[in-house]
This record gives structure tokens, C-alpha cells and sequence, in this order.
């Protein structure tokens, strides 16, 4: 018997035991954004590897080791990190315990071996539910955008856009008053860069998760309660 009951709220889908959840997208398809709402919504952790990574490069001592420094070089020029390295930090992640209902895997796997890497660590693991994909669908030019107007809080982490979801005042959060910051891989070179790699790398892993079913697209040019509510409609349609 599957383990997770899916109930109606309201026209949100209610899922009691999500199980592994997979957003698939190219950078800046609004993953991280929807990670968060899902997290609050399903009280199950958002896992990004892109912030595990950049809370690496904050750590006084592991940013300047070599491997932290490597790390840097790849980031910003907009390349992957090793699949050895990424896998390691994943695991350690999927170990701790607030990952028993289910959780949200954003940014990753971005490669195939690191696709094959999760569907064998995870048919090996204790969680009996299958993953279900949702990939995010936005058009190149909004993508450019999303990019070079993001902003974050360093703070609560709360991400921001300066073309469509602007900060009530100027560049400080609306929750802490934190002056918002911007990654260092958002300039519109870096962004071209990110953009070959996904194409290379990345989209043939959308194309793994299409063909093995429990998996779906949604439109991501939507305002972003839209494409929440598409996203949530998706993953509970697969889970029932
Ligand atoms: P990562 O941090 O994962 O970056 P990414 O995949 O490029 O994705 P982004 O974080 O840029 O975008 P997003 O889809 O989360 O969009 P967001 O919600 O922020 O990875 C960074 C780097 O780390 C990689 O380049 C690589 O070097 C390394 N890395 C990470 N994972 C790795 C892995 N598995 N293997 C190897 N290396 C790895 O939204 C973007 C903007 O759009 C925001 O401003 C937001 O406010 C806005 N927005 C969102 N939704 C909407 C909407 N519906 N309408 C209007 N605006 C919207």
C-alpha cells in the first residue's frame, strides 16, 4: 500500500505525506520560489543544492580550502560542481530526519548520472513513494529577466524581482528591512553560460523523468499563485 493520503482543502491539494518531489526548470524558472511556497504549505523541507552550495562558499573555513575555492570558479562562470560532490552533499541532506514525510528537491539532479545516482539511492531507502517530476516551462527572454532582476535577502532568504515581484521599498526586504542582495552568477553573461549548460546537461534529465511517468510540465510565465496552484493540481494528480 502506498504510504501518503491525499485530501481536498479548499482548491489546494493537501498531501499528508508528499514523498520525494522533484521541480525541474531552467535557471530562474521560479523553482527556488515554488520550493518555498510547498515547504510552507506541505511542512516538508525545501532542498536546494544551489543554496547548500552557496552556504559553502559563506563558511569561513571551507571557503578557503581548495574544494571551497573550486566551487567558487565553477559557480560564478555558471558551470556545474562535480557530480561526486553534489551526491555527497545531497545525501547528507536526505539523512537528516525532517526528510521522512517528503521533501523538495530543487536544482536537483542536473545531469544524468546524478538522475541514475537519486533513482538508486532512493530505491534503496526507506521512503516507499516514488519520485514525481514537475517541470517549470518559461520562455528564454523571461528567464533573462528573472535572472537580472532577482534579489534575495540574506537574511530570511526571501527572494525578490525587480521587473515582477519588487520589494515594497527600494532594495530592503519587506520582513526584516535587510538591504537585498544579488548573486554573483545573475549578470547577463554568467546567465548565457548557465543557460548552454542546462541545455547540454540538464534538459536530457527532464527528458528522463518525462519517460519514466509521474511526471509533469507547468506554465511557468503564470503569475506566481498561479503556477503554485498548477504545480500543487500536478503533484497530487500524480500521487492519487
Ligand atoms: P541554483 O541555485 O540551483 O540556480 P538555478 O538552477 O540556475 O536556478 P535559479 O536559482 O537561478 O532559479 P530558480 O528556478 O530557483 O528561480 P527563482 O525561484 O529564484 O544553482 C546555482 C549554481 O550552483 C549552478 O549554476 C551550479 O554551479 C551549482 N549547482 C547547483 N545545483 C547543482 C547540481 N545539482 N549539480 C552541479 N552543480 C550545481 O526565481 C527567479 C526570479 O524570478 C526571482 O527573482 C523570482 O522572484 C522571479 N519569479 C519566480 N517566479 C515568477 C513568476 N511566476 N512570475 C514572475 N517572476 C517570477
Amino acid at each position: 500500500m502506498e504510504m501518503h493520503t491525499v485530501c481536498k482543502a479548499g482548491s489546494r491539494g493537501m498531501l499528508t505525506n508528499p514523498g520525494p518531489i522533484l521541480l525541474l526548470g531552467a535557471p530562474g524558472a521560479g523553482k527556488g520560489t515554488q520550493a518555498k511556497i510547498l515547504m510552507a504549505e506541505w511542512a516538508v523541507p525545501q532542498i536546494s543544492t544551489g543554496d547548500l552550495l552557496r552556504e559553502m562558499r559563506k563558511d569561513p573555513v571551507k571557503s578557503i580550502s581548495p574544494l571551497g575555492q573550486q566551487i567558487r570558479q565553477v559557480m560564478d562562470a555558471g558551470k556545474l560542481v562535480p557530480d561526486e560532490l553534489v551526491q555527497a552533499i545531497v545525501l547528507e541532506r536526505l539523512q537528516q530526519p525532517d526528510t521522512v514525510k517528503g521533501y523538495v528537491l530543487d536544482g536537483f539532479p542536473r545531469t544524468l548520472p546524478q538522475a541514475a545516482w537519486l533513482d538508486a539511492t532512493l530505491a534503496s531507502g526507506p521512503n516507499t513513494l516514488p519520485v514525481v517530476a514537475v517541470s517549470i516551462q518559461v520562455s528564454y527572454t523571461n528567464l533573462l529577466r528573472r535572472a537580472s532582476g532577482r534579489r534575495n535577502c540574506p537574511v530570511c532568504a526571501r527572494i525578490y524581482n525587480l521587473y515582477f515581484q519588487p520589494p515594497l521599498q527600494d532594495t530592503v526586504c519587506d520582513v526584516d528591512g535587510t538591504p537585498l542582495a544579488q548573486r554573483a552568477d545573475d549578470t547577463e553573461e554568467v546567465f548565457s553560460e548557465r543557460m548552454r549548460t542546462y541545455d547540454v546537461l540538464t534538459a536530457p534529465v527532464v527528458a528522463h523523468y518525462r519517460t519514466q511517468g509521474r511526471f509533469a510540465e507547468v506554465d511557468g510565465e503564470l503569475p506566481v499563485g498561479e503556477v503554485t496552484q498548477a504545480v500543487i493540481d500536478a503533484i497530487v494528480r500524480l500521487r492519487s
